[in-house]
């Protein structure tokens, strides 16, 4: 189906997708239940439903839609510097290069030049003369050419064009906190008083550390193609989590109602948070050009580029202080949280609420008090990436308690443990959610002694006796995640149920397939209302036409409610056939039942599509609309306080590492996850959610460096270094642990969620928290555990390096 080039990127996109998220590639094969009888039914392992055309390079992607005749390509002139004013732009210049048919800067964009998520505060384009440039690589005009490679030449001329009296720029989180400056208003959430209860606590101790940033290095780069429709229609192909928000950016943009653009995105080949609000830009160019020209237009971002405009995870720069007593329970804590958000707000705010309303993970916190800002820097705009700032929350609370554990000299689980929610008292969240899921205690318990703990404890200890170069180092941590949406009226989803006279079913809902296994569980859910095998159920194309006004596939939250819409489209197909056939056949309608393809009645058997047939013929209605608001969700924004979440998934973790103390090599020997998915849909699916989830965190906290020039006065000022595979490395198959024991934890959701189950996108990003516990327990042990190692994440070569000589120095105390 694809050829040449096509093909190889295809399979290349898949490759990523297949060992980070979807895959088994290196290790030894879970045990699932795999079950052929039924095979609709929902909790059955099944493949991912375009699997095979994964691995065939057959599932095409944006780019392998065939181009229409006249089809033209854009690409983006970017700030040459990281903060200044435009004194001129000579697009003359560009317009005579070859190939180019067409340059536009923000002043052609017929409608608003605006393409901020939540605030106006983010333009599409630069500006024009005495207008500013705000970061390095700042798209500041669009080219359009006959070929992609004719129109990214041209692009590349914007050093020599784009003239701009430079600024002195804002680069680090702590540069922008110094002079105040934030792109929303600083967030406080406190209970009790931290102040008073830390001075009374018998012991206290302050941490400060880096968290770093992250990048979403989807396989397929940010993309958009627009093809003109009549009337002043115009339809876009984009790949994007979010195409009701593209259909609502692109109709601004081109001053045109929201009826008049189409959003229509088949699959991402990832996404990971990076296409929920920032695939904008290159959807608004696209459209604006093609509305310009009266021509297809596509936009597909180089890599390099796409590090230079995009932004991705906020790095954080941590301050926490706790007052704790003998067993190490924190009496209070407080923490100052400052995210590098970039030029505009975006998703930052939100990211900031998520981060206060995680750091206090699976622990009680009688007496706190956290501070957020979310610095404004002449850097890319920080956007989502899995987790939305919760794994830096609860990962600031667990650096805390890990050295409180060392200062205390007891073990860190005990520790943790000690601090753990309580279920029917201390269960009370900072910001006022009752905790009434709570299965901490048993979950990590069996973690305790499936990993082995105690016993693996003392053996690293005697490593560690014996071994002066090579240490090990183990840590086990837990996870509480809140799912939902903080914003409550995102919490909501529609579907589409087509019952076809063949009995087939295509279904059409509002969330979003990146590689996570959406599609195939809605179809399974949907299969399993109807009582039919899977395979008579397939997902459409998401598509604004269809399902209007949707919120974006985030917050792990798609399965959620994607499958409670579709659900109920289902069910009020499956209740108008059954009151049809239960009359035909003279039976109580209780008494017909769906299943295995059959509809069955005392008496009675008749085959799925039979059914449907004289449905149609007797004029019954063989589709629906269904849709799925979550209960019981509210939030007060200005307090921080509410029920923002449904219920909680949790998961604990152990990771066993081997530190090289002479060079900063460490490997991971083994990795224990014990994680709660509810009543898994889908539990191939949700274990590649898992060990992806795993080996992708385990990469930002110790692999996946960002480095911006520092703010020296060189023109190089604010360039992103680290902006290709070259110098940024993510982790491979060569990184995950050759002993990888994941196991879904046995239980049902307390909540009712679809068929009892939990969303599993984010959470499990959580769970190598003890990778870098385990390399900070190695690195303690150059010291004899008497020093409270300065790691820094990433914890790369040099970060361990660092934090083991400054053991090493360090006075013990
Ligand atoms: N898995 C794959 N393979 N690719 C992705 O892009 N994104 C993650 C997670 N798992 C992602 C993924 C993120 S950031 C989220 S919020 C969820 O999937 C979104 O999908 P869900 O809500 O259907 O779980
Ligand atoms: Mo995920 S960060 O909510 O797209």
């Amino acid at each position: 189906m694809l050829a040449g080039n096509a093909h190889r990127r295809a399979l290349a996109r898949v490759g990523r997708e297949r060992v980070c998220a979807g895959g088994r590639a290196v290790n030894k094969p879970a045990e699932l239940p795999v079950q052929t009888t039924q095979p609709g039914a929902v909790g059955q392992t099944r493949p991912h439903e375009s699997a095979h055309l994964h691995v065939a390079g057959a599932a095409p992607y944006t780019d392998d839609i065939p181009e229409l005749a006249g089809t033209l390509h854009a690409a983006l002139g970017l700030s040459p510097l990281a903060h200044g004013v435009i004194e001129s732009l000579d697009l003359e210049r560009i317009r005579q290069q070859p190939g180019v048919v067409d340059v536009f800067s923000a002043r052609e964009i017929p409608g608003a030049n605006q393409c901020g998520a939540l605030l106006q505060d983010e333009p599409i384009l630069a500006g024009e003369t005495g207008d500013t440039l705000r970061y390095r690589g700042q798209p500041v005009f669009a080219v359009i050419a006959t070929t992609r490679d004719a129109a990214r030449r041209a692009a590349a001329l914007a050093k020599e064009v784009v003239r701009a009296t430079p600024l002195p720029p804002l680069l680090t989180p702590q540069a922008a906190h110094a002079a105040q400056q934030y792109v929303v208003p600083p967030m406080h959430l406190a209970r009790g008083d931290a102040a008073t209860a830390m001075a009374a606590a018998p012991q206290r101790l302050a941490v400060a550390f880096e968290l770093g940033g992250q990048e979403q290095f989807y396989l397929e780069g940010q993309i958009s193609y627009a093809v003109p429709q009549e009337d002043g229609g115009m339809k876009l192909f984009c790949s994007t989590q979010h195409p009701s928000e593209m259909q609502h950016h692109v109709a601004h943009a081109l001053h045109r109602p929201l009826h008049a653009v189409q959003v229509e995105c088949r699959r991402m080949g990832g996404g990971f948070g990076g296409k929920e609000s920032q695939s904008a830009a290159f959807a608004c160019v696209a459209a604006v050009a093609a509305a310009r020209l009266g021509r297809p237009v596509k936009l597909r971002v180089d890599r390099d580029d796409d590090f230079l405009i995009t932004g991705r995870r906020h790095c954080f720069h941590v301050e926490a202080e706790a007052g704790f007593d003998t067993e190490g329970r924190l009496l209070g804590a407080e923490a100052t949280l400052v995210s590098r958000a970039g030029h505009c707000a975006d998703l930052s705010g939100p990211v900031m609420t998520r981060a206060l309303c995680h750091f206090d993970n699976a622990y009680w916190l009688p007496n706190v008090a956290l501070h957020g800002y979310s610095a404004k820097t002449n850097t890319q705009s920080n956007t989502a990436f899995r987790g939305f700032g919760g794994p830096q929350g609860a990962f600031a609370v667990e650096y805390l308690l890990d050295s409180v554990a060392r200062r205390l000299g007891r073990d860190a689980l005990d520790v943790r443990r000690a601090n753990f929610y309580g279920v029917a008292e201390r269960n009370v969240t900072p910001y006022g959610q009752t905790v009434d899921d709570n299965i901490l205690h048993p979950l990590v318990a069996e973690l305790e002694a499936s990993s082995d703990y105690r016993a693996r404890r003392a053996a690293v200890h005697a490593f560690n006796a014996q071994s002066p170069v090579l240490k090990k180092g183990l840590a086990l941590t837990p996870l509480k995640f809140g799912i939902s949406f903080n914003v409550t009226h995102l919490n909501q989803a529609g579907a589409l149920v087509h019952v076809y006279t063949d009995g087939s079913v295509l279904v059409n809902h509002g969330g979003t397939e990146m590689g996570q296994g959406l599609n195939t569980k809605v179809a399974q859910v949907v299969a399993h209302e109807l009582g039919l095998p899977l395979a008579a159920v397939r997902c459409s194309a998401t598509d604004t036409q269809k399902i209007a006004n949707t919120s974006a596939t985030a917050a792990s939250t798609g399965s959620d409610l994607n499958g409670k819409a579709a659900q109920d489209a289902a069910a009020q197909v499956k209740r108008r056939l059954v009151a049809f056939i239960a009359a035909k056949w003279g039976c109580a309608e209780a008494a017909v039942v769906f299943d295995e393809g059959r509809v069955r009645a005392p008496g009675q058997d008749a085959g799925f599509a039979e059914v449907v047939q004289q449905a149609y013929l007797a004029r019954v209605q063989l589709w629906s609309d269904g849709f799925y608001a979550t209960p019981g969700l509210h939030w007060d924004k200005a307090k921080l306080q509410g029920r923002p979440f449904f219920y909680f998934a949790y998961g604990a973790a152990c990771s066993e590492v081997l530190l090289d103390t002479l060079t900063g090599e460490w490997k991971l020997l083994r990795a224990d996850v014990l994680h709660d998915v509810g009543r898994s849909l889908n539990p191939a699916i949700d274990i590649g959610q898992i060990e992806g989830a795993f080996i992708q965190g385990m990469g930002w906290l110790t692999m996946e460096e960002l480095i911006w020039h520092p703010a020296d006065g060189s023109p190089r000022a604010g360039l992103l270094m680290t902006h290709a595979p070259s110098t940024y490395k993510v982790p491979t198959a060569n990184d995950c642990p050759a002993d990888f024991r994941v196991k879904l934890y046995e239980g049902e959701n307390r909540h009712d969620s679809i068929h009892r189950s939990k969303a599993v996108g984010e959470p499990p990003l959580l769970l190598p928290f003890s990778v870098f516990f385990a390399l900070r327990d190695a690195v303690s042990a150059v010291g004899g555990h008497r020093v409270d190692p300065p790691l820094q994440a990433p914890a790369t070569g040099e970060a361990l390096l660092r934090a083991i000589t400054a053991v090493q120095r360090a006075p013990a105390d």
